[in-house]
């Protein structure tokens, strides 16, 4: 009774584990890292699952010879038939085998990873960890300015884009499993990741490591478009905000100055210091707030503005004192960010 419990509870552990493998995505791949990854796994799960039935024949054979032997011991003779048997048996399988078969695949694996590191990028996006969201440093590129985004690293597709990886307090891990493997973002340290799509798609990425209250909602997504698509939109976000456009946004704009939002916060062409939280230059054009935490809308803002507390405990925004009528024209003017 308890022997099936136990059976029936680890393969429903094992589908589940399966099945979360595949939601995430990494059974999926998506780009060529991912690509390699996944045919590294498949190759050791292979051999390894070989060397497994192998190593249960044997077991298996060995019972049942030493069942036979009891009954009838062994002459001298076949005793030093045997050991010299044994010895050679311990060579092969415990030495020679396990030796190719590690030799091979870190072969296999170093092949891989020269291979990765010789492809050349077309450019380098600088991605800093903060706790709990992304700030994405794009360059200056084929007569596009240098902008700033967060949380969404949009790439142009079957092109090889370097992720220079920093964090600004504690550890970070990036992982988009459909695109490339895990890189760690370490205080003080530079480290790098590959990133490239096969594909247009939206991918989803998750920090990896746990770095606080609110390490659950650090999403991260790795939009691929088309590549002329790609230059368009990185030509509109390197663009200045917009200007306020009536009387709603302009107020909003004095609220946005005159209260502590810029203290933390910029906005490309109204206020251009601070840089402390994520720019919001162009804040409408993305769908979520706060690392993935609530889609974008001007309900989920004015809850966000008023108190992100409530939202996200443990972020570092603080709640921020505002009458009704100042969340209404700061949420208006950030929503016509665009
Ligand atoms: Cu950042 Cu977990």
């Amino acid at each position: 009774m308890w022997r099936h419990r136990w059976t029936r509870a680890t393969a429903l552990l094992a589908v589940g584990a399966f099945a979360a493998g595949c939601g995430q995505g990494g059974l999926d791949p998506q780009g060529p890292g991912a690509s390699r990854i996944l045919t590294i796994g498949t190759a050791l799960t292979v051999v390894g699952t070989l060397v497994a039935v192998l190593v249960l024949a044997l077991w298996w054979w060995a019972t049942r010879r030493a069942g036979r032997e009891e009954l009838a011991p062994p002459s001298p003779e076949q005793q030093d038939r045997e050991s010299t048997l044994q010895r050679r048996f311990i060579i092969a399988g415990g030495i020679v085998l396990p030796s190719v078969v590690v030799a091979v695949f870190f072969g296999v694996q170093i092949a891989g990873a020269v291979a990765a590191s010789d492809t050349t990028e077309e450019f380098t996006i600088e991605v800093t960890g903060h706790q709990y969201w992304w700030e994405l440093d794009y360059p200056a590129v084929g007569g596009v300015d240098a902008f700033e985004t967060a949380n969404q690293l949009h790439i142009p597709t079957g092109t090889p884009v370097r992720m220079l990886l920093r964090s600004d307090d504690v550890i970070h891990s990036l992982w988009v499993p459909q695109l490339a493997g895990k890189a760690d973002l370490v205080p003080g340290r530079e480290s790098e990741l590959m990133v490239e799509a096969d594909r247009p798609g939206t991918y989803a990425g998750y920090c990896a490591e746990f770095c606080g209250l609110q390490h659950t909602w650090m999403k991260f997504e790795v939009v691929a478009m088309a590549p002329d698509e790609y230059r368009d939109w990185a030509a509109q976000q390197a663009e200045p905000a917009i200007e306020p456009a009536d009387d709603l946004t302009a107020r909003g704009q004095s609220v946005y100055l005159d209260t502590s939002c810029a203290a933390c916060h910029s906005i490309r062409g109204v206020d251009d210091e601070s840089g402390i939280g994520p720019d919001l230059t162009h804040l409408a054009t993305r769908n979520e707030l706060g690392a993935g935490r609530v889609p974008l809308d001007a309900g989920t803002l004015r809850a966000w503005v008023a108190n992100t507390q409530t939202l996200k405990p443990g972020a570092h925004m603080p709640p921020q004192e505002l009458t009704a009528d100042e969340l209404d024209a700061l949420v208006a003017y950030l929503l016509s960010l665009e």
